[in-house]
């Protein structure tokens, strides 16, 4: 199948090169000419683990190519893939603009018949707005067929989930269209979910916002769990067991960032007030999420004697995740940024993402590591604030000594309280009450002793 696809972010260009190992000819076109030559060099512009080889290696074998000629990339393919960004809007609601744009520009190139199918995530009823915009420029006779293909990768691990999805969710008018696509994805064991365009549109929010509710549940779990002296860890293990909840995204820790979960969930939010109906349990979500830092830093605070003015702490993790360079809505960079405005001087540190960072925090306020244990030099206390599993191997007994106190925040419930203590840590999770301290611990809230 000769396949383009628009746009080459993190969706577009991990979606050309695994279309291009499905065996299919693949060209990937962006805009933007410095991205197009940095790929066109080997070079990937974002870090996405196995990215890099799988490109290479269908560029060599003449699979796949790069371009910024739209024109000449769509008049050569049977089907082409929307991937371009969908931001949030200052309402909070999806800018389309960039879609509404790249569809006229589809209509003005098609010479014959094509699928035109929209991976970004959009809001519904988009690609029928698109099916108008190509209707209205096309030429004459010309026929094409919509379909809704939404995108479930996660960052950081896009390669392998392209390769083992869960499912493939096709939305379309026409059982031609529908089949093509099938063919494209035919080499991936899993069920294909054949819907009609609304249905495969909502299909993406509502995933996206259900695995927002399960983080915002847990985290709503820890606040309580550090209230009432139990272990979110454990608590979150038990229930993951049973086969109905599931362990996944069961997480406690600073709350969901990312391109993703804060752009769909308000999004899906907006939907809801445009349809006249107040999407209640999502306003919650929300919340919760937001709460989730500030409660780190008045933890952070009470902890250190009511505030972190003129006081150094060491930050671990920028990224939003861990396995990307991603910061893109991180609460990492949030909580950074929280700390500083309170007052404190900032030493930062993560594996991959420090470029980004220094793009959104700036130089102020902020010293940037190069290695981990510089970290620790002469600080008041280490906040852990992205899930990175090298964290968990770093040389505590070794690095603690070089802290001027040895005071752990573990906002991602990284390490294990007890080995930190064991080295003469004191170790604050997220919701985490059972580990030798808690909020009562911390003079805030009522005596534990009271309740055993
Ligand atoms: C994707 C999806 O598109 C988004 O809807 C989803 O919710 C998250 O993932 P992503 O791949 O992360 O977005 O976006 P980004 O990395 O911003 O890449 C978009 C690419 O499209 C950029 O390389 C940009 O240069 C390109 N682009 C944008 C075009 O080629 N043409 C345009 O008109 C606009
Ligand atoms: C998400 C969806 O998982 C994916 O299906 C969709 O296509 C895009 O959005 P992504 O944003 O790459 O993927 O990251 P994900 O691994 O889902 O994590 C999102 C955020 O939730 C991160 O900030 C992460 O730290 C947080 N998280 C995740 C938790 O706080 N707890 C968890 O248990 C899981």
């Amino acid at each position: 199948m000769k396949i383009c696809v628009i746009g080459t972010g993190y969706v577009g260009l991990v979606g050309a090169a695994v279309f291009a190992e499905f065996g299919h000819n693949v060209i990937g076109v962006d805009n933007n000419a410095k991205k197009i030559e940095l790929i066109k060099k080997g070079k990937m512009p974002i870090y996405e683990p196995g990215l890099e080889e799988l490109v290479a290696k269908n560029v060599k074998n003449g699979k796949l190519e790069f371009t910024t000629d739209f024109d000449r990339a769509v008049k050569k393919s049977e089907v082409i893939f929307v991937c371009v960004g969908t931001p949030s809007n200052q309402s909070g609601a999806a800018d389309l603009s960039y879609v509404w744009s790249v569809a006229k520009s589809i209509a003005k190139s098609m010479n014959s018949y094509k699928v035109v199918v929209i991976k970004s995530t959009v809001p519904v009823g988009t690609n029928e707005e698109v099916e108008r915009i190509i209707l209205a420029n096309v030429a004459k006779g010309i026929k094409f067929d919509m379909v809704s293909c939404p995108e479930f990768l996660r960052e950081g691990y896009s390669i392998y989930d392209s390769f083992n999805a869960d499912r493939v969710v096709i939305g379309g008018k026409t059982q031609k269209a529908i089949d093509i696509i099938k063919k494209i994805y035919a080499k991936l064991d899993c069920p294909f979910i054949e819907c009609d365009l609304r249905s495969a549109e909502m299909i993406k929010y509502a995933a996206n916002a259900f695995l927002a509710t399960k983080i915002s549940f847990i985290n709503e779990i820890a606040q309580i769990c550090e209230r009432a002296g139990s272990d979110v860890v454990k608590v979150a293990e038990g229930m993951g067991y049973d086969k109905r909840i599931g362990k996944a995204f069961l997480k406690a820790g600073l709350g969901y960032g990312g391109s993703c979960f804060p752009k769909d969930v308000e999004a899906l939010y907006r939907t809801s007030t445009d349809q006249a109906y107040d999407f209640r349990l999502l306003r919650g979500v929300m919340d919760v999420n937001e709460a989730q830092r500030t409660n780190f830093i008045s933890k952070v605070k009470r902890v250190l004697g009511g505030s972190v003015g003129g006081k150094t702490i060491g930050c671990l993790g920028l990224a939003f995740k861990e396995n990307t360079d991603d910061v893109r809505k991180s609460v990492s960079i949030d909580v950074v940024r929280l700390l500083r405005g309170e007052g404190a001087k900032v030493k930062v540190f993560d594996p991959i993402a420090m470029e980004s960072s220094k793009k959104e925090l700036g130089e102020v306020g902020i010293q940037y590591c190069r290695e981990p244990q510089e970290v620790f030099e002469g600080v008041e206390a280490l906040c852990i604030l992205t899930e990175w599993e090298e964290f968990k191997a770093y040389d505590y007994a070794k690095w603690g000594k070089l802290m001027t106190k040895k005071i752990v925040f573990d906002g991602r419930n990284l390490l294990d309280p007890k080995s930190m203590e064991k080295l003469g840590f004191k170790y604050y999770g997220v919701g985490r009450g059972s580990n030798g301290w808690s909020l009562a611990s911390t003079g805030a809230i009522f005596d534990q002793k009271h309740h055993q």
